[in-house]
């Protein structure tokens, strides 16, 4: 399988493949051509191929791509097959919602831990998993290896957090704090999330879209005398 010299916009498509061929499966499809999938995902089929082609050849002229050998294929790619440990810091409000509505499991990871600065939420269940006070950590990364961290802190304790975590071994953070962990560590896998910037994007298509329908069509701007 090629991997060199991958772009980041092939690799950003890969999860929405995962999901469409997830649905696929779900759906009792079994093989789809490049243009059916074009078409599920309103993409060329030409930019599936060429897509799919950066990892070596996954379907058959004349036959298309096995949905679920494809998935799985996706899948492995993503690391989804690799099981990883993941650990969440912060059960606050937002750590709470993602524990509950992120199926981890479903994407092959296993939410091992729960930490949080506040004695008092020690010991209470979310999903089925006890909160652990952050005095725990490092023996529970010493046992358990978590490869990953999702960040629901406040920025004021993410520098320190991150820095510790580091030295524990998790390298990959999906960071939901508004700090730069870039900045001070250009090393470490880092997929920043913040919600409102999808929003402010939203607002911006908003605007584009009441400026074009306030535009003066060309046949009214004809009619004028
Ligand atoms: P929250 O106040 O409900 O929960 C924060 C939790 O983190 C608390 O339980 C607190 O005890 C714990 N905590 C604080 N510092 C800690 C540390 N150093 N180590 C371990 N635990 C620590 O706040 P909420 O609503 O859950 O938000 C958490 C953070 O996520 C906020 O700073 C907020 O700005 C950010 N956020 C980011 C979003 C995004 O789209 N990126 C969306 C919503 C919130």
């Amino acid at each position: 399988m090629r991997k060199e010299n991958i772009s980041d916009a092939v690799i950003r498509r890969l999860p929405r493949y995962y999901r469409q061929l997830t649905d696929l499966c779900n759906r009792g499809v079994v093989r789809i051509s490049s243009h059916s999938l074009g078409q599920e995902m309103n993409i060329t089929a030409s930019q599936i191929r060429q897509d799919f082609s950066c990892f070596g050849e996954f379907g058959q002229q004349g036959y298309g791509y096995n949905v679920a050998e494809l998935r799985r294929q996706i899948g492995h790619i993503l690391g989804l097959d690799q099981h990883d440990k993941i650990i969440l810091i912060g059960a606050g409000n937002l750590g709470r919602a993602i524990t509950v509505h992120i199926g981890f499991q479903k994407y092959g990871y296993e939410l091992a831990g729960i930490f949080d600065s506040n004695i008092s939420l020690e010991n209470i269940e979310i999903s089925g998993i006890k909160i652990m006070h952050t005095n725990r950590l490092a023996e529970f990364c010493k046992e358990n290896h978590p490869k990953m961290a999702v960040l629901c802190i406040p920025k004021s304790g993410a520098k320190e957090m991150v820095q510790k975590l580091l030295d524990l071994g998790v390298n990959a953070f999906w960071n939901f704090s508004h700090y730069d962990i870039h900045y001070d560590h250009p090393e470490a896998a880092v997929e920043n999330v913040h919600l409102t910037d999808s929003l402010m994007t939203l607002s911006y298509a908003a605007r584009r879209q009441e400026e074009y329908s306030a535009e003066p069509s060309s046949e009214e701007e004809n009619t004028e005398e």
